[in-house]
């Protein structure tokens, strides 16, 4: 079976959950390679086996290169495995066993490795993984790479997904749009949301600003909108600083938003003052939807 007939298999089982993003109605698996809503709206596999259902054009920073360097960071360094670790616990602890399946969203999966590590790390088989993010870069990446997730280019504020379809929502050091998870999450379902503390990547950040970064980085708006719409049950401090050796230092300084403006010899020169450790400081919050809300798209 060919990538794309793989995934189309996958998708098929699934069809229900899904949600025409130009007029919201349901949607068919039509000819064995596209989704169509009713309104003959019509989106096709791609070759790699993913979904491209973006409705409007984007302009993305992030690249190819970003994308594997995050991969090599996350699949190769184990930089992030206790994030995953605690994750996947969460998710084993919070599991609702009358369900016969549990749909996971990563909303603003990137290239798909948290997901796929997070997956690994559940032991269990019911649980079916759903990738999307805004960059058909990333997402092509994911579908060649892993083959259990269905994956998909498009807008998490507009998320081609049904009515309290998800049990769980991860999102990961990626943008949110809470009206939006609350609408696509069922009641009670689980939001997962890692974001940075202040003293994430430290030491990259002092190596690109040449001193100490004096603007650090707070988290606290984050939280309290995270509250704002979700039931706060409980929240992980992932915080750590561990050795980096220089293809992971290479890699790290490629993979952040921090390198979009950098010329290739500032990053030469980060590089070549071989920061030797590197500290990972996050918060995993994880939410309650109390909200009962349907029908209601963000925009
Ligand atoms: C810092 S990256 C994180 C990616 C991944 N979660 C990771 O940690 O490797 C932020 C991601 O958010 C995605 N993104 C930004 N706006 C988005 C939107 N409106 N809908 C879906 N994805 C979006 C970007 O394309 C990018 O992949
Ligand atoms: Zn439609």
């Amino acid at each position: 079976m060919t990538n794309k007939e793989k995934s189309a298999e996958l998708v098929s089982k699934y069809v229900h959950i899904f949600s025409c993003p130009l007029c919201n109605s349901p949607m068919i698996f039509a000819n064995l390679k596209s989704l169509v809503c009713s309104n003959n709206h019509t989106f096709d596999f791609a070759k790699q086996g993913y979904v491209n259902m973006m409705t409007r054009s984007t302009n993305s920073h992030y690249d190819k290169k970003i994308f594997e360097a995050r991969n090599r960071i996350i699949m190769e360094s184990g930089l992030y495995i206790l994030l995953h670790e605690k994750i996947s616990e969460v998710i084993d602890e919070n599991m609702n066993a009358s369900n016969d399946k549990i749909m996971i969203l990563d909303a603003g999966c990137g290239e798909g490795s948290h997901l796929q590590r997070i997956l690994d790390e559940c032991k269990n088989e019911i649980i079916a993984g759903i990738g999307l993010d805004i960059s058909k870069e990333g997402i092509r990446m994911a579908a060649r790479n892993y083959k259990k997730s269905i994956w998909l280019v498009g807008d998490l504020a507009n998320s081609p997904l049904q009515d309290q379809s998800c049990h769980i929502i991860l999102n990961i050091l990626s943008p949110a749009n809470y009206k939006e998870f609350q609408r696509i999450s069922v009641p009670n379902g689980l939001i997962i949301k890692v974001v940075p503390r202040s003293n994430y990547l430290k030491e990259l950040r002092e190596a690109r600003f040449d001193e100490k970064d004096k603007t650090s980085y707070k988290n606290d708006e984050t939280v309290s909108l995270f509250k704002q719409h979700f039931h706060l049950m409980d929240t992980f401090e992932i915080s750590y600083t561990r050795g980096l050796n220089e293809k992971d230092l290479t890699n790290l300084t490629q993979m952040s938003p921090l390198s979009w403006n950098m010329s290739k010899d500032d990053m030469e020169q980060i590089i070549n003052r071989g920061i030797s450790r590197i500290t990972i400081d996050l918060d995993i919050l994880v939410g309650i939807n109390k909200s009962n809300k349907t029908n209601e798209r963000p925009n």
